[in-house]
């Protein structure tokens, strides 16, 4: 049976270190306010005179991705790039890496599903590669935020939260009929919640489609109903897990390691005490690193990879929710 499995991963944060302590400077808040209602301790943001796109990130991440897989440029059938901060409206960032790498005619598709960017680029990818139109796919999970926050008081709720970073994974084509691989998917999305968190400009349905009012009123930032993104986050993250096992047959025991999205500490808390699971089962690193979004899974997978917290034969459940809303689950085993 043909499967996708995870050859290599890879993580870059740009080097410009952000602490709680650092925020207060342009808003007023405080880091045990942050620390309290997100578990976030600092994060890392691109140099601030700009300059450094996400695809730049990507770039930096896919490099040692390849390198730990041991593939050239030219291996690579399709790159896939998840991003909410592209680095132009457009094209692309997928078709920038894609230059970055050297490529000139390879494809390279943008998934612009937020928080959920990567669980949709995992399931692309595996129905590329199970269908037989691309053995070897790039996977990269790259933001940069930090450029787009509203930093002073107006915008401390979603200021804070929001972290830089890129991770990539190097997913390939295996013959294989043990269970390993992606095992199952579910991905969902539900648009009656798109205002609860987005950026309303620039967009296509005004015209012009950002004016000196709207950059006024900010509405080129992010927004968000934190309470009713959080809500949702804590019903829909048990429903899709339990719907994923389902699928597959397996209990919820046969999962070692549970590696959510990194939007609120409290959130994969409520998660765990929902599905009756030890939270030394979750992986979470939004302390050190803020929410990085479509980079956050891939990220967190590459450090767990790394401490050895995940190896050959280990099961992992990668989940999320986010704006959309869009949320869904992977499924997915380290051969042995
Ligand atoms: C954003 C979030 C941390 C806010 O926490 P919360 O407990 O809901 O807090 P609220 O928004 O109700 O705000 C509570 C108070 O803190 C204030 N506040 C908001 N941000 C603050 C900050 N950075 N520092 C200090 N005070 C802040 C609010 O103004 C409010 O003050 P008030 O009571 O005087 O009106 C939380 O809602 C959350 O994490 N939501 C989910 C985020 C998510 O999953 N996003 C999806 C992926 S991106």
């Amino acid at each position: 049976m043909e499967k996708t499995i995870i050859k290599g991963t890879g993580r870059y944060l740009p080097p410009r270190l952000v602490t709680n302590d650092t925020l207060t400077q342009w808003m007023d808040t405080s880091s045990d306010w942050i620390l309290q209602r997100t578990g976030i301790e600092q994060r890392y943001w691109v140099p601030e005179q700009g300059g450094v796109g996400s695809s730049d990130l990507g770039f930096e991440a896919a490099k040692i991705a390849m390198e730990r897989s041991g593939w050239k440029a030219d291996d690579i059938d399709l790159i896939i790039f998840a991003t909410l901060s592209p680095d132009l409206f457009f094209p692309g960032s997928g078709c920038l890496l894609a230059h970055k790498l050297g490529l000139t005619s390879t494809p390279a598709l943008d998934i612009r599903q937020q928080c959920t960017g990567f669980l949709y680029g995992m399931t692309t990818a595996d129905a590329y590669i199970r269908s037989g139109l691309a053995k070897r796919i790039l996977l990269v999970g790259a933001e940069v935020h930090s450029t787009g926050l509203d930093i002073s008081t107006r915008g401390r709720d979603v200021a804070v939260i929001f972290g830089d970073g890129a991770a990539a994974v190097c997913l390939e084509r295996m013959e294989t009929d043990d269970k390993a691989g992606i095992l199952a998917a579910c991905m969902h999305a539900d648009g009656s919640l798109a205002e609860s968190l987005m950026t309303f400009a620039p967009a296509s349905r005004e015209n012009p489609r950002l004016d000196a009012k709207m950059l006024a009123e900010g509405r080129h930032f992010p927004t968000m109903d934190g309470k009713n993104i959080f809500k949702n986050a804590v019903r829909r993250l048990p429903e899709v897990a339990g719907e994923v096992l389902k699928k597959t047959g397996m209990p919820l025991e046969a999962v070692d390691l549970f590696i959510p999205h990194q939007a609120n500490l409290r959130i994969n808390q409520a998660f765990a005490k929902a599905m009756d699971i030890p939270e030394s089962k979750i992986y979470n690193n939004i302390q050190r690193y803020g929410n990085t979004t479509a980079a956050s899974i891939p990220l967190a997978l590459d450090e767990a990879i790394e401490k050895g917290v995940v190896g050959a034969g280990s099961t992992v459940m990668f989940l999320g929710l986010g704006a959309g809303v869009t949320w869904g689950a992977v499924l997915y085993r380290f051969g042995v």
